[in-house]
């Protein structure tokens, strides 16, 4: 399927039409941004990388029963995808506390949660993707009650087979980002997951492998990158 007009450039990757118009082809960028944009750069193949990774993950994932938006893997940093009417909901899911939720309740990174904790945030760069809650979402008529609780719900199963994953190569989920869309009249998982979108620790030497080395100036993000897909091609590649 060949790429046609651009419909949209986000931060991380760009959306092409087709010509059939229930799918798109989504183009991953080595571009890295961080607080909304402000600090900028790029983690060398990134795009290659994240690619990858998302497309391993929810093939593994339609596998196990959920429906993602993955067609088709095109090429190193193309995918074919079905085009969702996204909710403008982004889901936290957390397993260990970091970023902003430790920062938030005065608690130390790396406090591991007694139950995972859900997170919503109404997408809206000029706002900086504030916190909302299942009351937000309804009132403003970002998603219906139904909608939410399956979003929940399957972020919930989602987080079950993602820490069951990377606990098997050495990881650990600490905590990571979930949008959703309509297709069909059915909640079906899309965008990404990848470094960019989840924080991932090493068990052992606990250093982070995920894009807190970006946004932190830690350096090595690329090969943290390419780390993370070598360890995920071992047992899905
Ligand atoms: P936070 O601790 O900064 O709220 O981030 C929680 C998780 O969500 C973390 O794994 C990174 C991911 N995330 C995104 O994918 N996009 C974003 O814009 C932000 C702020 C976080």
């Amino acid at each position: 399927m060949e790429k046609r007009e651009k419909l949209y450039e986000g931060k991380a990757k760009q959306i092409f039409a087709v010509d059939d118009e229930r799918y798109y082809i989504m183009t991953y960028k080595d571009e890295a941004t961080a607080f909304d944009g402000t600090k900028k750069g790029i983690i060398e193949n990134k795009g290659i990388v994240n690619n990858r990774i998302s497309c391993l993950l929810f093939k593994m994932l339609e596998e196990k029963g959920i429906e993602t938006h993955l067609l088709e893997q095109l090429d190193e940093r193309n995918v074919l995808v079905k085009r969702l009417q996204m909710l403008p909901v982004e889901v936290v899911l957390r397993n260990v506390a970091a970023g902003s939720l430790a920062q938030r309740l005065g608690m130390e990174e790396g406090r591991e949660l007694q139950i995972p904790i859900i997170e919503l945030y109404y997408k809206n760069d000029d706002l900086h993707d504030p916190m909302i809650n299942e009351y937000h979402a309804q009132a403003m008529g970002w998603a219906t009650w139904e909608q939410l609780k399956e979003v929940q719900s399957l972020s919930l199963r989602i987080n079950q087979i993602l820490r069951k994953l990377f606990d098997s190569i050495g990881l650990i989920l600490v905590d990571f980002k979930l949008e959703f869309g309509i297709y069909d009249n059915k909640i079906v998982l899309g965008d990404e997951i990848s470094p960019d979108s989840c924080r991932l620790w090493d068990q052992v030497s606990r250093e982070k492998m995920d894009k807190d080395r970006f946004r932190r100036d830690l350096g090595g993000e690329a090969e943290a990158y390419q780390e993370v897909v070598r360890r995920i091609e071992e047992v899905l590649g």
